[in-house]
């Protein structure tokens, strides 16, 4: 595989909440240049661009793709626009960097897979939470051993949001529903511990619309350990995770998908681990990293764990009854 060479040049497909965050988060990340912004509406993206000191404004995707002065592009965009965008990019020639949930479902995900190897490029999901210090530092001292053998993972990722059938969270078209925009952060985290689980099942509550909006999973391992994680859109919650222990206990307080500390308990000792605050630039320093190694894909974040953990999802919603136009 050929490295990147020279500098890397980055166009942000969206003008939506999270692409401005990535763009601020950005310029904390030491290399690269935000060279283009695109929109489905070029008043937006020239907006956009003004805004944030973006060179070229596109009033389309496809003249993102277009643009020969791009080579890694951020997919930003709702959930349903994650698959298409993606493979419209490494079709022409760009790497990808796509936000979370990767796709909607199993059959998108190997659509964006086969696009990276059949153009040869890079393609990632943008799991944030898999690059945060404080994330990482844990995890790691979870792994060595510092809590003894894991035995249970207890993670909630929910806030009570006013019922709006419009609003992408709720609206199916928009690939709404608590278990792809949040409950993938607490399954990332069991995962990330323990593995793919042996088991899995959902209950919970949808929507009018016919999304899930408050829901409960519970997860095994053949080893006895396992996981409690609920997430919501329309349900308050701690938005905390604890992972327990044979030895050990290690807490992330409020957002646990964004932590800047940890708090590590073992017996009778408690530590308070502080760490740099999280960010969207993390993932964007890894992308370097593999783009200047010449790889197509970071084993921080694999695409067989992105395709895996998406196809527990379609097996969840199925037990929910949650069913996406693009299914
Ligand atoms: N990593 C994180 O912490 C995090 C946090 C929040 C959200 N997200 C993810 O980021 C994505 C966007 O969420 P958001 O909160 O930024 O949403 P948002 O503020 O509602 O923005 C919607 C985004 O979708 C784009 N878009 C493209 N095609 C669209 C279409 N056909 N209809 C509607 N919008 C379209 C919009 O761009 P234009 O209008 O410019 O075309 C805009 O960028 C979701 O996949 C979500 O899961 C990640």
């Amino acid at each position: 595989m050929e490295p990147l060479n020279g500098p890397i040049r980055w166009g942000l497909a969206g003008t939506g909440s999270i692409v401005k965050s990535f763009a601020t988060d950005f310029a904390r990340a030491g290399e690269g240049e935000i060279v283009a912004v695109a929109s489905r509406s070029q008043d937006s993206a020239d907006a956009f661009a003004a805004a944030h000191g973006i060179e070229r404004a596109h009033g389309s995707y496809a003249a993102l793709a277009a643009d020969p002065d791009v080579d890694i592009v951020y997919v930003g965009g709702i959930n349903p626009v994650h698959a298409p965008q993606t493979v419209m990019f490494l079709e022409a020639g760009k790497h990808v960097l796509v936000e979370k949930p990767i796709a909607l479902n199993t059959r998108e995900v190997d659509e964006m897979i086969a696009a990276a190897a059949a153009n040869d490029r890079f393609l990632m999901e943008a799991m944030w939470m898999r690059f945060n210090p404080a994330s990482v530092d844990a995890v790691a001292r979870i792994h060595d051993g510092a809590i003894g053998e894991v035995r249970r993972v207890l993670a909630d990722f929910s806030f009570n949001l006013p019922y709006d059938p419009e609003s992408r969270l709720f609206d199916p078209t928009k690939g709404g529903g608590a278990l792809l925009d949040v409950g993938i952060y607490p399954y990332t985290l069991a995962w990330w511990i323990l593995g793919e689980p042996d088991t899995t099942t959902a209950a919970g509550h949808l929507a009018d619309t016919g999304v899930d909006d408050a829901i409960s999973l519970l997860c095994g391992w053949e080893s006895g350990a396992s996981a409690a994680l609920t997430a919501g859109v329309r349900v308050p919650g701690t938005m905390t995770a604890r992972i327990e222990g044979s030895e050990g206990v290690v807490e992330f307080p409020l957002p646990a998908h964004a932590p800047d500390h940890f708090v590590l308990t073992q017996g009778f000792d408690e530590e308070t681990v502080r760490h740099e605050p999280p960010g969207l630039h993390y993932q964007a320093i890894e992308v370097h990293r593999r783009l200047r190694a010449g790889e197509r894909e970071s084993a921080r974040m694999p695409l067989a764990t992105s395709r895996a953990m998406t196809s527990h999802f379609d097996a969840l919603r199925a037990q929910l009854g949650v069913v996406y136009p693009a299914d």
